[in-house]
């Protein structure tokens, strides 16, 4: 019989389903292409509906569902953290905890309870780690025997970034840094302070740091300040951060803003504010800081497991600039991204956590890799969307008969200035 895993990521940011058939990724997709909502945290039962369509399986046929992190860890942290900052902290504390109290704690039972519409049968629920599930989808879809793996994000259950080796089916943790010191959110903090989403924004701090004045001033007085007062890095790519300047482990925004001001001289910057050019030297700062801490680890990875082989997820190894510096890397032999480094490719990687780890089934690394491209979730032909097009009046379109032709109208239209 096929070994038929759902893998789910849910309630936190970018929900997705994927559905594993004997270890082939069949289908993946997020929730917020159904629901049209970006970024939707809601528990992805369209998704879901959608793989096991795609797999032409139907619920009960399921050998195992995955879930992407340990819910009971996480909230020990949270208890934790409010214990050890308080009695800062409290006002969150005391808005967190009915949640918490209410559906989190018990989420075996939400998650059943989700999939009850779906089928009657008993299917085994499992929990991964959060950054076991990152270093999964990173290394087993990679074609490699034997990697260096390397996850960074904001925070998964404690761990905010991990060190680990892959070989063959297994994956060792080799070395682990815990919340509040993280490099994700340490990027989502300046993400913030320049008037972006959080958990959303981080790209278009990565696209404003281009804009930067490289040799100026500003920008080398902003790192220094960065080095100095908000981040201690060590040479191995460990770092402390100085959490008197944050307030993501006890409030409810991420940094405090006084602090901030005074240190760099510049207003956190609304959304709707002007982005100035001491914004974009910020931005630059910030990208240069997270490149030398992302470098450090990569070096640090690629030592532990002797292997110059290295393979990334976690939402930080969303951060193409980086990764084209890691390319450059004279240590590194081969790079290897995860497509979906954010949360959304935990529901794989909680997968493969069950078949290769739970389940010790073996593995057979595939050239070029095992994601068969990026595109693994719904499509629609000309005809559907001509179809839709065609069915309201009030939107304009052209169907052009050959590709050549929509390239041309589309880069010409881009060159004129239009979105
Ligand atoms: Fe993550």
């Amino acid at each position: 019989m096929a070994e038929v895993i759902l893998g789910i990521s849910a309630f936190f940011h970018d929900s997705a389903a994927v559905l594993l058939v004997d270890g082939k990724i069949v289908a993946a997709a997020q929730e917020e292409r159904f629901s049209r909502i970006k970024n939707d945290a809601a528990f992805p039962i369209n998704a879901i509906r959608y793989v096991l369509k795609e797999g032409a399986i139907s619920y009960d046929e399921l050998s195992a569902i995955a879930y992407f992190e340990k819910p009971l860890l996480k909230f020990e942290r949270l208890l934790e953290t409010y214990h050890a900052f308080a009695p800062r902290g409290l006002g969150s504390f005391l808005k967190a905890m009915p949640v918490w109290l209410k559906d989190k704690l018990f989420f075996r039972k939400s998650i059943k309870n989700a999939l009850k519409p779906l089928g009657t049968a008993k299917i085994p629920l499992y929990f991964a780690e959060h950054h076991l599930s990152h270093a999964a989808s990173a290394f087993y879809p990679s074609p490699f025997e034997k990697a260096a793996i390397l996850t960074i994000d904001g925070v998964g259950e404690w761990a905010t970034l991990t060190i680990s080796k892959g070989y063959g089916n297994k994956i060792s943790i080799l070395k682990e840094q815990h919340f509040p010191h993280s490099l994700g959110l340490l990027y989502s903090a300046f993400t913030y302070y320049l008037g972006f989403a959080v958990n959303n924004g981080e790209y278009k701090v990565m696209g404003l740091a281009a804009y930067g004045e490289k040799e100026s001033e500003e920008v080398q007085s902003f790192i220094e300040k960065i080095k100095s007062q908000l981040v201690d890095i060590r040479e191995d790519g460990s770092f402390l951060l100085n959490m008197d300047y944050f307030n993501y482990a006890t409030g409810l925004t991420m940094t405090r803003d006084d602090y901030w001001q005074k240190l760099f001289d510049i207003k956190r910057r609304m959304t709707k504010d002007a982005l100035e050019q001491h914004h974009s030297n910020l931005a630059m700062a910030i990208q240069y800081v997270t490149e030398e801490i992302v470098l450090k680890l990569a070096k640090t990875a690629i030592k532990l497991t002797k292997s110059p082989n290295l393979v990334m997820a976690g939402g930080v190894a969303l951060n193409s600039v980086i990764n084209g510096k890691l390319e450059e890397l004279p240590e590194i032999e081969t790079l290897w991204v995860q497509p979906a480094a954010g949360d959304a490719g935990d529901a794989l990687g909680a997968a493969l956590v069950t078949l290769h780890i739970l389940e010790e089934k073996p593995r057979e690394p595939q050239v070029p890799d095992a994601m068969y491209g990026a595109l693994l979730g719904p499509s629609f032909t000309h005809a559907h969307i001509e179809a839709v097009a065609h069915y309201y009046p009030q939107i304009l379109y052209t169907k052009h008969e050959s590709e050549e032709l929509l390239l041309n109208t589309c880069v010409e239209a881009l060159l004129k200035g239009n979105l």
